[in-house]
């Protein structure tokens, strides 16, 4: 009888300890879900090559010229606006409020005329009392009013910045406005921009869409590897619906040549990186329109198995970088970060494919391909250049 007795105690504490981790698990889906990003955002961001000299004509003609360039149908669809569209003081009401002097038709014009043109608009707002420019407020202590706000203009993407924040740890700041949004009524994106101190990608899966991991990119070579190396490290972290984001494209600001362009995209778009475009799209030439709308290389970013690529050997200044992809494909970066040109090999152990596996491979920027390669791919690489391939298994 005791016995019995000790048995049922037992078999009671098991069954409430899994309704527990199952109500766990549902409030934490739960928090996060949107249901968007399923594969990384694509679109456009005014911070890289604009700052802060940005008003409403500059976004409406990036919007046009989206459209226009071919670019929105590879699939780039949001129009993020980022710091300083603001006013420094909200409305008696405690409302934020557009910027008069620059967007003088308000934001709901604005996304009217986005969403017009089959595009989305993001806003930009900041985790503490103001945003980094400190030119306007942030939403620390207002999440659901802005959000509010937001979910009324008809904004799509809220990027969410972390000056000013008052020493308040980002795990409670982030999740009240991810709810906030998620309360507000309209489907937002959530882009969490917290510069990856507090390692967003441990706890943030469920509450941001995606997380920077990195401070701030800067248009040079050194600026992009170094944070392209340190967002490697939590590819682990990465699956559809939350990303890892080592910070916004240079692709066409003018501070690499284009082979650093090349890798830079091309490494983005394996880590499966958002693909927001940082230059001026109204007058961009020919060479960064044929680098961002590489539809072979986009489709490796917005590949539905959503596993992040990552860095599988190194020896010196010579990389490859690999992951999986759907239908059993592998896609591989051979990348020379050295300065004279070089032979790098990835063997196929190392990328995860049988040593027997025949494949073809896609040459994803010479767009030609060789078929029946066995056992490795190698490829004399120029200095700061990569080579990027899909590989497909053969039947035979
Ligand atoms: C930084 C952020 C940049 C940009 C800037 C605006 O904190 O990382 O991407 O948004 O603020 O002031």
């Amino acid at each position: 009888m005791v016995l019995l007795g000790f048995f049922l105690r037992i078999i009671t504490l098991v069954l409430s300890l899994t309704l527990t981790q199952l109500v766990d698990g549902f409030q934490s889906r739960m928090l996060m879900s949107n249901g968007l990003a399923l594969t990384p955002q694509m679109g456009w961001n005014s911070w890289n090559h604009f700052q802060c000299n940005i008003n409403e004509t500059l976004i409406k003609q990036t919007a046009d010229a989206m459209v226009s360039s071919g670019l929105s149908a590879k699939g780039y669809k949001y129009i993020n606006i980022d710091d300083c569209w603001g006013e420094l003081k909200r409305d008696s009401q405690g409302n934020m409020v557009a910027k008069a002097s620059t967007f003088p038709s308000g934001i709901k014009a604005l996304s009217d005329y986005v969403h017009s043109k089959g595009l989305k608009l993001g806003i930009y707002s900041d985790a503490g009392t103001l945003t980094c420019s400190k030119t306007m407020p942030g939403s620390l202590g207002y999440e659901e009013q802005d959000a509010k706000t937001f979910a009324e203009w008809g904004i799509d993407y809220l990027k969410y910045d972390n000056c000013e924040n008052k020493g308040i740890s980002p795990k409670e700041r982030y999740p009240k406005m991810s709810k906030a949004l998620i309360n507000s009524g309209r489907s937002i994106f959530f882009s969490m921009c917290e510069w990856g101190q507090d390692d967003p990608a441990t706890w943030a899966g469920d509450i941001g869409n995606s997380w920077r991991t990195t401070g701030d990119i800067q248009d040079n070579w050194n600026s992009m590897t170094s944070i392209a190396d340190l967002n490697d490290r939590w590819a682990s972290y990465a699956r559809p619906g939350s990303w890892n984001d080592p910070d916004m494209l240079e692709v066409g600001n003018g501070g690499m040549t284009k082979e650093e362009y090349r890798s830079h995209f091309s490494i983005w778009a394996l880590a499966k990186a958002p693909l927001l475009i940082g230059c001026d799209l109204r007058s961009m030439n020919k060479d960064t329109f044929e680098l961002l709308s590489n539809k072979e290389v986009i489709a490796v970013n917005q590949d539905k198995l959503g596993i992040q690529g990552k860095k599988i050997k190194k020896e010196g200044d010579l990389e490859v970088w690999a992951g999986p992809l759907s239908k059993k494909r592998v896609a591989v970066i051979l990348w020379n970060r050295g300065s004279l040109p070089a032979n790098i090999t990835a063997r196929w152990a190392e990328i995860g494919l049988d040593s027997s596996a025949t494949v073809n491979a896609r040459d994803l920027w010479a767009h030609s391909t060789h078929s029946g390669v066995k056992k490795q791919l190698s490829a004399l690489v120029e200095p700061h250049a990569c080579k990027m391939y899909t590989l497909t298994r053969s039947k035979a």
